[in-house]
């Protein structure tokens, strides 16, 4: 790997290079660290009208082949993964290089052998096991789309992304083990499948002795799958733009968006930021707590440190069970070096008795990092001081499902850091504050709506299926540019500082949310009229979820409203988008033109009573303060 950046100088130097002339600087580096099958034409093209991007176009390469097959010869017995068991007393598991390499060709064969073949989606609907691991490389081995599906989505949610995708496999397993319960998977995927035509194949892993049913002729146990497959399959070349998976994530208006990410840039830039944000050093562990369900963990679990030819923990269960110590156990059982993991998990523990703390040493720690949301100030001084002992940089790292890898963030131990700032942009990355008239603001210090100016190489390319959704969401509010959803500060050392959605999207315990697709789960019920969801903070989740509901008229009473309509929300997403306040209300504020007033919400189910703004251009101003006194404020 070329040299990490190793001073503030340097980052400067290299920073204004790389905006000097894009296309060397990645054209270098991509050249220099990775295999390809085959040269690219051209570096990148943007056309950002259109939101037509394309990285090392005309290349051919594996990405499984960059983070398995070139590291055998030099690290072919170091160890790749480490799987920490939701249970303490359960035998861990290593797997290196080697061993990865074969388990992902078994599977690879595996799926070959009942005709995945590139191009198909797979979906894969599993605990945090190193079989997940092995599936995700395995799909990408053979160019098959995977679309991982969170395991604490519901049913609903599941088949909505089958089918949003056709996937004709899923994987999945018997229960999915994650604190004192075991999710009971395959149930939930049989469930799934009576509204989805598309699924030939269900592969399931025995992970819990549950007891589940199998369908004749569709379902197959896992250990049969892969029972007799060679451990050596070829990598299949893949066009650098070929799609690698797709990953959903939830939308201010209507059904979650199906983000695609591309294979060359992908690599490219997950590498490169994983390299220079936590300055992995050979034989460092690394750990970050997030699941493979979500971006943080394909990139930064999965694919980021294995091309880097790193050593990452997977770890299957909850920083609560069997207590509060959990991550501090397994930071010392491991010797991690470098820690990455949510704000919300950090507010939760820096709570709890500090004698989870101190029966662990943390002494292995170099680099702790943060992703998600916002961290505030009284989390971050804990992280500090307690997990860090006041010299471990923190790199609060800013980015998005859509934006593939981190795009803000510090360089550990060369990026100055700030306490609740993400700091400065990567190399390649060129952020900009926009005003509400959609214009540049030129001043360093200032506040914003976060855009990003440049390209870069591991963006999503489209949304899958609904190119123009992609181009309404992200491209068309601010045109030639690259719109976050997010607003941002920024200092006068041109520091950034998240400040939060600008959108109907709420960030509970890092998960986000799409109001709108809360309150659809929520008008399902028939005694609702009309629901409105909104979001307010949280002092351990960031945010949470607070609903105003009106009743039919004639609707007859529901003793139990409250718990069904909390029933219909977990399924219909899951349990993670359960509103935790919810009111019974005459009216919702409207505008004129019929559309509801969530900002008047949003500051009621916050507490705040004043500065509602003019409310007397609402179509019903009276229910302002029924509603106020129905939430006794
Ligand atoms: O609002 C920002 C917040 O999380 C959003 C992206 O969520 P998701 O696609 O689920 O990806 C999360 C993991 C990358 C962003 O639009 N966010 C993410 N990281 C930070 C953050 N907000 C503040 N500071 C961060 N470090």
């Amino acid at each position: 790997m070329k040299e990490q950046i190793s001073s503030f100088d340097e980052y400067q130097k290299v920073y204004q290079e790389s905006l000097n002339d894009p296309s060397k600087f990645w054209g270098d580096y991509a050249r220099e660290n990775f295999v390809w099958k085959k040269p690219w034409n051209k570096v990148y093209s943007a056309d950002f009208e259109k939101a037509k991007f394309s990285w090392f176009e005309g290349a051919a390469l594996n990405i499984t082949e960059n983070c398995l097959d070139r590291h055998l010869s030099e690290r072919g017995d170091q160890t790749a993964i480490i799987w920490e068991p939701n249970e303490p007393g359960e035998q861990h598991k290593t797997f290196t290089y080697n061993e990865l390499h074969a388990e992902v060709c078994r599977v690879a064969n595996a799926l070959k052998s009942i005709g995945v073949k590139k191009g198909d989606r797979v979906c894969l609907y599993l605990p945090m096991v190193p079989e997940l691991a092995f599936a995700v490389l395995a799909c990408a081995r053979i160019g098959a789309v995977h679309s991982v599906v969170f395991a604490g989505f519901s049913s609903k949610s599941l088949s909505d992304r089958i089918n949003d995708a056709s996937c004709s496999v899923v994987l999945t397993s018997d229960g999915g083990p994650r604190g004192e319960k075991v999710t009971p998977l395959k149930d939930i995927v049989d469930q799934a499948l009576e509204s989805c035509d598309c699924v030939d194949t269900v592969v399931v892993l025995n992970r819990a002795n549950n007891d589940c049913a199998m369908t004749e002729g569709r379902d197959i146990w896992w250990h049969d799958f892969i029972d007799g497959q060679s451990s050596k399959c070829p990598a299949e070349e893949m066009d650098s733009e070929d799609p690698l998976f797709i990953l959903y994530t939830s939308g201010s208006t209507g059904k979650p968006k199906g983000m695609v990410h591309s294979s060359g840039g992908y690599m490219v830039y997950t590498t490169y930021s994983f390299q220079q944000v936590f300055q992995y050093k050979p034989g460092d562990i690394y750990w970050c707590t997030a699941d493979i369900g979500w971006i943080t963990g394909h990139s930064y679990i999965v694919y980021g440190p294995l091309s880097a030819g790193a050593t990452t923990v997977m770890f299957e269960g909850t920083p609560a069970y069997p207590d509060m110590g959990r991550f501090w156990d397994v930071v010392d059982k491991y010797k991690v070096n470098i820690f990455y993991t949510a704000p919300t998990a950090i507010r939760a523990l820096a709570q709890c008795d500090p004698a989870h703390l101190t029966r662990t040493t943390r002494e292995s720690l170099r680099v702790l990092g943060t992703v998600g949301e916002p961290i505030n100030q009284e989390a971050w001084d804990w992280y500090n001081t307690e997990i860090g002992g006041g010299d471990c940089p923190i790199v609060d790292t800013w980015w998005q499902t859509e934006t593939g890898g981190i795009l803000i963030s510090p360089l550990a131990g060369v990026t100055p850091i700030k306490p609740t700032y993400a700091t400065l942009p990567l190399p390649g990355i060129q952020p900009v504050l926009m005003d509400e008239n959609g214009v540049e603001i030129p001043d360093m210090e200032a506040e914003g709506r976060l855009c990003m100016k440049q390209p870069w190489p591991s963006m999503a390319r489209t949304i899958y299926g609904n190119h123009q959704r992609y181009i309404n969401t992200y491209f068309s509010q601010f045109p030639g540019f690259y719109f976050t959803g997010d607003g941002s500060r920024r200092d006068s050392d041109g520091d950034y500082r998240i400040t939060g959605r600008v959108d109907d999207i709420v960030i509970v315990s890092g998960h986000n949310l799409g109001t709108a697709e809360i309150e659809d789960a929520i008008d399902e019920h028939k005694a609702v009229a009309e629901a409105a969801v909104v979001g307010y903070p949280h002092e351990v989740k960031g945010n949470s979820i607070c609903a105003f509901l009106t009743l039919e008229k004639h609707s007859e009473n529901y003793p139990n409203l409250f718990t069904e309509v909390l029933d219909l929300v977990s399924e219909t997403i899951g349990p993670i988008a359960k509103p935790e306040r919810m009111y019974i209300v005459p009216g919702l504020p409207k505008t004129r033109s019929g559309k509801i007033m969530r900002r008047i919400l949003r500051k009621l189910a916050a507490g705040e009573t004043d500065n509602l703004g003019d409310i007397s251009t609402l179509l019903n101003p009276e229910v302002v303060e029924a509603i106020k006194s129905e939430m006794g404020l």
